[in-house]
């Protein structure tokens, strides 16, 4: 890492996912600059002076400014992507394949050109396609394009499991792995409080319906507020994956990566862990599953690789 030159993170789409990634950042104060980029420039402007406010109250030294075209978003260390139209009620995140592949592919072009060293996350939905996508249209290795999943939905699956149980916030490790979709693969066996493993504090049918919630948890926050989907816990998942690139902290995530072989899958984006540093993914853990966790992981993908296939028809 050239550590004299300061960082600058690149946020297409500042709508309430994109604009909290980059709140967040602009809190912890790792990068030098944040640029957002919004068809919207005006409401990206106003957005980016209340955010440097906000830096300023809290002695951040992180600027936040808005390229008002995809040309000003030159030489970024790490870009996030979150443009693309929102998961409306009683909308899957499959609808949104086709609107959101041609809205990923004209802004992965212009980030290729303008900042072609950038590590990309991935944000857009339906995220596992999205990221499949981004991978192929620019042409980077794919230690350079991750998606943005794994985390929102561990994090969700502790959540519950800390609601359900009445203590442990803070000690709870949860694990989902596969893709951010329906079949999503939460993993109890994986999942701890304190190190105690779930099946010791909780019944098989608090665990059953902590898994059904888990991968409905997107859906049960769209019923709540209609006209849009989450974005506090999407939008701190996004900036705890940008924070351990920049700071290589070679942490384990998961995060949707393609693979190449492993698990022995080929050609198909999907969640699992993956050390993340200042080169992106770094490497992915190969967890042991068992036959249903396989099973689960099989369906998963296979969901995933239906989307890819429709795109290339
Ligand atoms: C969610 C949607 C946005 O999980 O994918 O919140």
């Amino acid at each position: 890492m050239n550590k004299e030159r300061g960082k600058r993170v690149g946020i297409v789409g500042a709508g309430n996912v994109g604009a909290t990634v980059a709140y967040s950042l602009a809190m912890l104060g790792t990068c030098h600059e944040i640029i957002l980029r919004d068809n919207k420039i005006e409401v990206a402007k106003g957005k980016a002076l209340d955010m440097s406010q906000a830096a300023a109250a809290v002695r951040s030294h992180t600027v936040v400014t808005v390229a008002e075209d995809i040309s000003q978003l030159t030489d970024c260390d790490v870009v996030v992507v979150t443009a693309g139209s929102p998961r409306l009620p009683g909308m899957s995140r499959d609808d949104l394949l086709m609107i959101n592949a041609k809205i990923t592919k004209e802004v992965i072009q212009g980030i290729a050109k303008y900042s072609p060293n950038a590590i990309i996350i991935m944000v857009s939905n339906p995220l596992d396609a999205m990221t499949y996508v981004a991978l192929k249209e620019s042409g980077f290795d794919r230690s350079r394009v991750i998606g943005m999943a794994g985390i929102l939905d561990s994090s969700r699956m502790a959540a519950f499991i800390q609601e359900k149980l009445g203590y442990g916030g803070g000690q709870i490790r949860a694990s989902v792995m596969g893709g951010h979709g329906d079949d999503m693969v939460p993993l109890p066996r994986y999942s701890t409080v304190a190190g105690v493993p779930l099946s010791d504090v909780l019944t098989d049918d608090e665990i059953n319906e902590i898994v059904h919630r888990t991968r409905h948890g997107g859906a049960e926050i769209v019923g709540y507020l209609k006209t849009g989907s989450a974005y506090y816990a999407p939008a701190k998942s996004t900036a705890i994956m940008v924070e351990a690139i920049l700071k290589d902290t070679k942490q384990i995530h998961p995060c949707a990566v393609y693979l190449d072989g492993e698990y022995g899958y080929n050609d198909v984006v999907s969640g699992v862990p993956v050390m993340l540093g200042a080169n992106g993914a770094e490497k992915i853990i190969e967890v042991t599953l068992d036959e249903k966790e396989k099973d689960m992981f099989k369906n998963s993908c296979a969901s995933v690789q239906e989307l890819i296939d429709s795109l290339n028809n």
